[in-house]
């Protein structure tokens, strides 16, 4: 079993930001975002899709600079980055050269078995890079980040090719790993399994939710369930029966609006099923362009699901 391991060391606090601030063409994407991610934790940044989270994240690596703010890493603290969209492989390289030539003072036994916990096993390692999907592809360079001599991993949508058995290597490895890590998603079990604190980005800044993703579903809802309470005690003094005939309307009206959530829900799961196949076919993932434009795609749909789902749990809390 191989397990994957950070460079030791580095301080209590991995990384802090203050006051970043970025936007484009005179247009703010977002202000005044601090915060701060201490060592060994595994921090999710949330947010709707466009509102700024890859920005924030090429702000931290150093390809984006911000208009205001700082930011700093601890001390001993090495990040790797995982691009939304990857294309740094070599396409006539087997997946072992192409790892092992990265990493070339690691016996094979090592990469086999680094390659081995992301689903490459036996003659797999074989198999030339041109010749992967997107989501094997995926696999390749997530091993090449995980084996990079860092302690901190940002991430951009990393599980957005993946398959739901990549998925799980990817999170197995994930939970095993001792270093510190800012991921970018949007698949709500991935960070379910994971998350320790989430950031959510709005359209101004973000919010910190010191907890799991539970606790960040809970405090979303209390925010919105203050207004369902207010409006509860409304219709509890609610006596005459044209008021009766409304509430039992509006009842109604909601529970169109929860089956047609729900047939939504089921739209979109397909068609990011679609896409995902489509993004996996090994030509179209030689195509940069095709493929980015795919990943957009797919990240959009992702997001717009995150929000149905969070539409669908507020209609069902405002039913009970
Ligand atoms: N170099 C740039 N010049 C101008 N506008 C840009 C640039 N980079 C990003 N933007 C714009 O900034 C906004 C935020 O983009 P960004 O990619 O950071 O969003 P995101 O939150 O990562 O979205 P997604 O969930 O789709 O990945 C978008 O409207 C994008 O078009
Ligand atoms: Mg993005």
């Amino acid at each position: 079993m191989f397990s994957f391991k950070a460079v030791p060391g580095g301080g209590d606090i991995a990384l802090i930001g203050e006051s970043i601030t970025k936007g484009f063409d005179n247009k703010k994407l977002f202000e005044n975002v601090s915060f701060q991610i201490n060592r060994g934790e595994k921090v999710f940044l949330l947010g709707s899709n466009g509102c700024g989270k890859t920005t924030l994240l090429k702000i931290l690596t150093g390809e984006t600079e911000a208009d205001f703010g700082e930011y700093k890493f601890g001390a001993n603290t090495y990040w790797g980055y995982y691009d939304q969209i990857q294309q740094n492989l070599h396409m006539d390289k087997t997946v072992l050269d192409e790892v092992w030539d990265e990493y070339p003072k690691l016996t094979e036994t090592t990469i086999r078995n680094a390659l081995a916990a992301f689903l490459f096993r036996g003659e797999d390692v074989f198999k030339e890079i041109n010749k992967l999907s997107g989501g094997e592809r995926a696999r390749v360079e997530l091993v090449k980040l995980i084996l990079k001599s860092v302690n901190f991993l940002i991430m951009d949508e990393p599980t957005n090719h993946m398959d739901l058995e990549s998925k799980e290597a990817l999170e197995n490895a994930l939970c095993e790993y001792d270093g510190t890590m800012l991921i970018v998603s949007h698949d709500r079990y991935f960070i379910n399994k994971l998350a320790d604190k989430i950031y959510h980005m709005d359209s101004n800044s973000v919010v910190c939710y010191n907890g799991d993703y539970n606790y960040y579903l809970e405090k979303r809802g209390n925010v919105q369930s203050a207004e369902l309470t207010a409006k509860k005690r409304e219709t509890s003094a609610a006596v005459d029966y044209r008021e009766q005939k409304r509430i039992e309307s509006e009842k109604r009206k909601r529970q169109t609006k929860i089956k047609k959530t729900e047939e939504e829900i089921a739209v979109l799961e397909e068609e990011i099923r679609t896409l995902t196949l489509e993004l996996e076919n090994p030509s179209i993932a030689s195509d940069y362009e095709r493929a980015m434009e795919l990943s957009n795609e797919i990240s959009q749909k992702n997001s717009e699901l995150e929000e149905k789902y969070e539409t669908w749990e507020m209609l069902q809390e405002e039913d009970k």
